[in-house]
């Protein structure tokens, strides 16, 4: 904190009482004595955005993380006067604005309950040093109110108790409880009293959360400079608090291409050519199904940006075809700083266009990575992310790479105390010009998202790939993610477990843990059971620092090898399953995670719980994180669901041992799921697809599920050419009901179902299709009761004889 010892105005300043109000529109705008006005803009019923000046002027509005794209429009807005206060009300929520100090209090629309307190509400001070105001809030924190969120933090999933910190840094081999890493994503929801809202704090300073930490009934977030601009998000639903989020600062663009949800192998670094050759035909010689071959930094000319070492890779065109003719995808590193270097033409052409940061005096930021010296591209100035997207021409459309990788995006500066650049560089901000303090935390976002542009528009017509290390919110809509430099520690599994879930409930689902740790080297059942975790996450990549061994699937010994097949299978027979998730996350927000707090809030078993997770809707997962275990005890959240592996059923809602020895894993179906799967193949759309299995976990009710598909890449099926089904299960003690309701123009390889039927209680007797009876002879009995079908039935009807 500043302590303003030159300043009239000492310490924290409070508005005083309102003396004006004006309506525009959505907006209202209260006026204060002391020249503080609040702008109150209703975007939904259930977002509303709280704005702050303390000079009775705003800045020009501009934010890096809200998307054009965002909903809006709601169903009803009053504005009411009181004596002592105005009162907004919504369709969803009423909010007090008292006239005596701009004090603000949001109550639930339906039943009047209060969700959301201030204590000392909105306050600044004001920054000498630097100018403007270090702008603060503080809020009740509720008895038993909890908090999730945060973006990256490796922390306990519930924030509660603790102080935390937004400022994007390099953290090689961070650790538990290390902040702050990576990420800048200053959004958190709370849940207190089975209801959940959301606050977004969009600010790109450093910005500071204190869930209850300092004082047990205070929670407070500020920021080093700029507005006090921050959107409450109501739910009550966590899910949808978090869809919500995700609308304001996007869903990905596109779905990703399918084989980006296949298996990535990445080293630092495969380098010549023939030990690239060497790996990728590895994987087809032991029939371990792969997508995706990483070039980490050495395949460049002495680290620079767009070159080729030609001695390690002669001929990188030919080369990248060869692999993509045995389906593997290339996939290449690209960090922002610029190699000085008078001789390479990115160098020359960024300087003579002048698109390089600059210090506050003049010079040229300049800092060591990996090339030496370099300077930095401004990627917050929009013409210099045009050029930037122009350089990827040549890799993209004439070598033909596939996916882009960056890294180093903090940005990362080398043998500096702050691993960054200093305060006073300056950079465009988009046309609204300032300094690293607040351009720091979206730089990263800013390369990544010039990288997508680039991708974009010389992939197309295929659809892009992007991987980023750094991001601030919104990153989400341009590219995929992963936890940065971890280690190769059980401590670190756990970690990559709460990070990927703690990202998909801050709007991030495309992300991942380098499977098997950067830093140091696995021994075979940590790096095991790290994969089994790791097909479960959306982004699947193991990757590895070059200095400590081997970390390929085969790089341990034969019965590692066997058991991540099988697991990598796995994630191949579930890609159906995943690329269905996916578009409800690209079209409706919905996180591919859930936390179990996500999944079922009312049971407050839930809220502390940090193994367990719900991967879609339908499957719940748990990962064993410690050596030597034959399995484990985990929380099986309410409602019965099926042992992956045995079908057993168990009821949930309690705390159980669950078996999993090395080659196994909690893995539960919840009851009436219709889960589809593939066969397995060795990389994406290696053959045709004949059949789609689908297997079917008899319940006792209704369930619904879904199965999304298209022609796994390209746009076409922005245009209606896709395939939507929706599959709506009954089930009674005498017989079994599943319609399907399909929507979209794809006509899919497969003709048929193979349909799998898991825990009838009733033997088969009767069997129609869309009424008409089938005879019983297409029911094949041995092991589970299966059958074909023709993908487009209407309805499937068994009836049982009870046993
Ligand atoms: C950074 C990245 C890591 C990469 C290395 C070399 O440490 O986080 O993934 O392999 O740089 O490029």
């Amino acid at each position: 904190m500043i302590i303003n010892t030159e300043l009239e105005y000492k310490g924290n300043l409070f508005p005083t009482k309102i003396i004006d109000f004006k309506k525009d529109i959505n907006s209202l705008y209260f006026t204060t004595e002391n020249d503080v006005i609040l702008q109150v803009t209703v975007l939904r019923d259930s977002v509303i955005r709280f704005r702050y000046t303390t000079t009775g002027n705003f800045e020009k509005d501009f934010s890096y993380a809200i998307t054009k794209y965002a909903s809006s429009g709601y169903n009803k807005l009053l504005i009411e006067e009181e004596k002592d206060k105005y009162i907004i009300t919504t369709a969803k929520l009423i909010c007090h604005i008292m006239k005596a100090n701009l004090e603000v209090s949001l109550f639930d629309a339906l039943d009047g309950k209060l969700i959301n307190q201030e204590e000392a509400g909105f306050h600044w001070e004001e920054n000498y040093q630097f100018g403007g105001n270090i702008v603060k809030m503080s809020k009740v924190a509720q008895n038993g109110e909890s908090y999730y969120g945060l973006g990256d933090k490796p922390v306990h999933i519930n924030l509660k108790g603790k102080r935390y910190e937004n400022w994007v840094t390099d953290s090689y081999a961070y650790g538990k409880d290390t902040d702050p890493i990576y990420k800048a994503i200053p959004f958190y929801t709370a849940l207190c009293n089975k209801k959940a809202y959301g606050i977004f704090f969009d600010n790109s300073f450093r910005t500071y959360f204190d869930f209850a930490q300092e004082r047990r009934n205070v929670t407070s977030f500020w920021a080093d400079g700029g507005e006090m601009n921050y959107y409450f998000i109501y739910g009550p639903e966590l899910s949808d608090v978090v869809e919500n989020y995700t609308d304001l600062t996007g869903k990905p663009h596109q779905l990703p291409p399918l084989w980006a949800l296949g298996f990535h192998q990445c080293k630092w670094s495969y380098y010549p050519e023939s030990k690239v050759k060497e790996i990728t035909s590895t994987f087809r010689k032991l029939k371990m199904p792969c997508d995706a071959i990483y070039l980490d930094i050495d395949y460049m000319e002495g680290f620079r940006c767009f070159t080729w070492n030609k001695e390690y890779f002669p001929d990188p065109k030919r080369m990248v075809k060869e692999l993509l003719d045995d389906g593997f995808k290339t996939v290449a590193i690209i960090d922002p700083g610029i190699k000085i270097d008078k001789e390479y033409s990115v160098f020359k052409e960024a300087l003579e266009k002048d698109y390089f940061c600059k210090r506050a005096d003049g010079p040229y930021m300049k800092g060591k990575v990996w090339p030496g010296e370099c300077y930095f591209p401004d990627f917050t100035n929009p013409e210099v992310r045009d050029w930037w997207s122009g350089l990827y021409k040549e890799l993209i459309e004439d070598i033909g790479v596939k996916g882009v990788w960056n890294d180093m995006n903090e940005p990362a500066v080398m043998e500096v105390p702050n691993k960054t650049f200093p305060d006073d560089v300056r950079h465009d901000y988009d046309g609204n010009p300032c300094s690293h303090r607040k351009a720091h935390n979206v730089y990263g976002m800013q390369m990544a998202r010039a990288t997508y542009q680039g991708l974009k528009k010389y992939i197309y017509p295929k659809r892009p790939f992007v991987i980023t290390r750094a991001a601030y919110s919104g990153t989400q809509r341009y590219t995929s993610t992963w936890t940065g430099d971890n280690v190769a520690t059980w401590e670190h599994l756990w970690i990559a477990n709460i990070q990927t879930q703690r990202l998909a409930m801050s709007g991030y689902s495309f992300a991942g843990s380098d499977i098997g740790g950067f830093a140091e080297q696995p021994q075979g059942e940590l790096f095991t059971r790290w994969i089994q975790l790791g097909s479960f996450h959306p982004f699947f990549r193991v990757h590895s620092s070059g200095d400590h061994g081997d970390q390929e699937p085969w790089a341990f010994d034969e019965d590692v090898t066997a058991i991540v097949r099988k697991f990598i299978e796995i994630r191949y027979q579930l890609l159906p399953y995943l690329y269905t998730a996916f578009w409800h996350h690209v079209n409706e927000g919905t996180p591919i995670l859930k936390s179990l707090v996500l999944f079922d809030q009312d049971d407050v078993h839930t809220h502390y719980r940090t193994d367990e997770f719900i991967y879609g809707n339908q499957i719940l997962v748990c990962p064993i994180i410690e050596p030597n275990a034959k399995g484990r005890r985990m929380y099986i959240p309410k409602g019965k669901w099926y042992n992956f592996w045995t079908d057993e059923i168990v009821k949930g809602g309690k705390e159980m041992w669950v078996d999993a020895d090395i080659d196994s894993m909690p893995i539960f179906v919840r009851e009436g799921a219709i889960i589809p799967k593939y066969p397995i193949q060795q990389y994406v759309d290696e053959t045709k697809i004949d059949a789609v299995t689908l297997e079917i976990y008899y319940k006792e009710g209704k369930e619904d599920s879904t199965l999304y598909d298209d022609a796994h890449d390209g746009y076409d099926y922005t245009k209606g050419r896709y395939s939507f089904r929706t599959f709506k299960l009954t089930g009674r003690p005498n017989e079994l009901i599943i319609q399907q309701h399909k929507e979209g123009k794809h006509n899919t390889d497969y003709d048929n179902f193979e349909l799998h039927f898991h825990g009838l209680p009733f033997t088969i007797s009767k069997i129609q299709i869309d009424n008409e009876n089938i005879p019983l002879k297409n029911l094949k009995t041995n092991g589970v009761d299966s059958m074909f079908i023709e993908k487009n039935f209407t309805q499937l009807h068994l009836i049982g004889k009870k046993e």
